[in-house]
């Protein structure tokens, strides 16, 4: 015993910042006051919150991610079950919470952290979107699974509408210019190659399948600065960015879809600071095998691939699920920090697991691992960590931290409370549909009936003297407005392409 507690506190004790995860346990009972920490500098290196339903894994992001904010650090929270809200409100004491605390040291004090709610669909929070134009052609074209003829069409729209200036702000946007180039406009495609009427069909179709999973609402403006994430109260606390996916279960192509591009967004606009600063944000994504179960092939590479590059950006990602093989062998590996709640053994399959688990984990002197992870009691967890210089720490039986917020939902009112004092929810929730593709298009046609439109001056003469056709003409006057300069600027500036465009 006191040569488990002297390891454990030796293992642990860290010279740089640190963040309490709990007390360690041997023989199934609390060893008070023996701290069991994660070192800052290791959050980047990823993680997995594994274990059964009711064994305390979300309780486990609560705390981790009020340590992480207390530390300056900002969180993503992926709340697909809409239990994590309660952090913007203090927690209340009990006896279940007082007992914990006795054995793990220290006090308790409730608390509240500063809290951005945010959306990808129709639920309460400031809205997320990106523009058709950000995403790029190859990214476009994994979600909507073409196959290379037809990413090849999607890859001549996006040259096409790149060269002419034309926005891609939604998928109207991009409906248009597909309808455009197979009828009037296949003259003015030519020059970039061939779009057949029976390619733009297949592609129509997908891209009216993606709508109906939602996808139009998360494609258009104002895009999402990925840099708002990383904002901070006044007293220097991360904020806790929650989006909340409570409907998104049904809708996992939307949900893999909208994780890579954020991602790679992420990754694109964080500057590298290499692998041992205190990271800057740390993502959890609850019920991650909704990522995995339906994304195909060539998105779960990417996926892989952004995962292992984002790591030097200072972003540490979270995976939370039932059993760790729902996450795929290739990223299951990269992950440092493994949290393993209890597991329940119904099934022969379910033995399997575990016995794989067990394996997977270091040797230990102290526990029978593979009895241990179906024996534990909620909010036990064992723990395998990086120390602060990359080297597993011993395999650590923890107690874990109760959370001092809220262990429950906020109520509507509570919601639209913070919805309504966040500083930047507003700018992002306002409805616009600025000049782009569809409206430069439909102007072209119909020159005289055409709306005036909003940012886009109409030209003061007639364009054209087969009454506006000249299509180069009419977009030559409409790019000379500053707006569109900017846009078009946007629309080049990347494209996820240095990330996806090598391979
Ligand atoms: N670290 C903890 N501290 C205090 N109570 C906990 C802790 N972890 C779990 N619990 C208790 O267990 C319940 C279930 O935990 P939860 O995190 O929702 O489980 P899961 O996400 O694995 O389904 C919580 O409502 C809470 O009462
Ligand atoms: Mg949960």
């Amino acid at each position: 015993m006191a040569d488990f507690k002297s390891t454990i506190d030796s293992a642990f004790s860290f010279q740089g910042d640190s963040i309490l995860i709990g007390t360690a346990m041997l023989n199934k009972e609390a060893v008070v006051n023996t701290p069991v920490r994660l070192p800052l500098n290791m959050v980047s290196r990823h993680g997995l919150i594994a274990g059964a339903t009711g064994t305390g894994k979300t309780k486990t992001i609560q705390h981790f991610a009020e340590s992480l904010s207390e530390k300056g650090v900002s969180v993503l929270l992926m709340d697909i079950k809409g239990d994590l809200s309660g952090i913007a409100r203090p927690g209340v004491s009990n006896p279940k919470i007082d007992e914990r605390v006795a054995k793990i040291g220290g006090e308790w004090k409730p608390k509240q952290f500063p809290v951005e709610l945010m959306s990808i669909s129709g639920e309460k929070g400031l809205r997320l979107r990106a523009t058709v134009s950000e995403f790029g052609p190859l990214l476009l074209s994994k979600i909507l699974e073409l196959n290379d003829n037809q990413q090849g069409a999607v890859t001549v729209i996006f040259k096409f509408c790149d060269d002419h200036q034309m926005p891609l702000l939604d998928i109207k946007d991009f409906r248009e210019v597909l309808r455009f180039i197979t009828n009037e406009g296949k003259e003015n495609i030519k020059e970039y190659g061939t779009v057949s009427t029976a390619t733009a069909g297949v592609i129509m179709r997908k891209l009216l399948e993606l709508e109906q999973q939602g996808g139009d609402i998360f494609f258009g403006e104002k895009s999402f600065d990925v840099n708002d994430l990383l904002r901070k109260d006044s007293n220097g606390q991360g904020f806790i960015n929650i989006i909340r996916l409570c409907d998104i279960q049904d809708k996992p192509k939307l949900f893999s879809t909208f994780m890579l591009c954020l991602l790679a967004e992420i990754y694109k606009s964080f500057p590298e600071m290499g692998d041992k600063a205190a990271p800057k944000i740390a993502i959890f994504i609850d019920e991650a095998h909704l990522i995995f179960n339906d994304a195909s092939k060539a998105l779960m590479d990417q996926l892989e691939q952004v995962i292992r590059l984002i790591r030097s950006k200072g972003v540490g990602i979270y995976f939370c699920t039932q059993v760790p093989s729902d996450i795929p062998e290739s990223v299951l590996s990269q992950l440092g920090s493994k949290f393993q709640h209890a597991m329940r053994a119904f099934t022969a399959n379910d033995r399997k697991d575990i016995k794989l688990v067990a394996q997977n984990y270091p040797e230990t002197e102290f526990y029978k691992t593979d009895s241990l992870i179906t024996e534990m009691g909620i909010g036990e967890a064992m723990i395998s960590v990086l120390n602060e210089k990359g080297i597993p720490a011993p395999l650590v039986h923890t107690l874990l931290s109760p959370p001092v917020t809220r262990m429950d939902i906020l109520t509507t009112q509570e919601q639209d409370e913070i919805v309504n004092n966040s500083s930047i929810a507003r700018s992002y929730n306002e409805e616009i549909d600025r000049n782009s593709a569809y409206e430069m298009l439909k102007n072209k046609i119909q020159p005289d009936s055409a709306p005036p439109v909003k940012t886009v001056e109409k030209p003061s003469k007639k364009v054209g003297e087969d009454g506006g056709l000249d299509i180069s003409k009419r977009i030559a006057e409409v790019s000379k407005n500053p707006v569109v300069k900017q846009v078009a600027r946007e629309l080049t500036r990347g494209l996820m392409g240095m990330l996806f465009g090598k391979r």
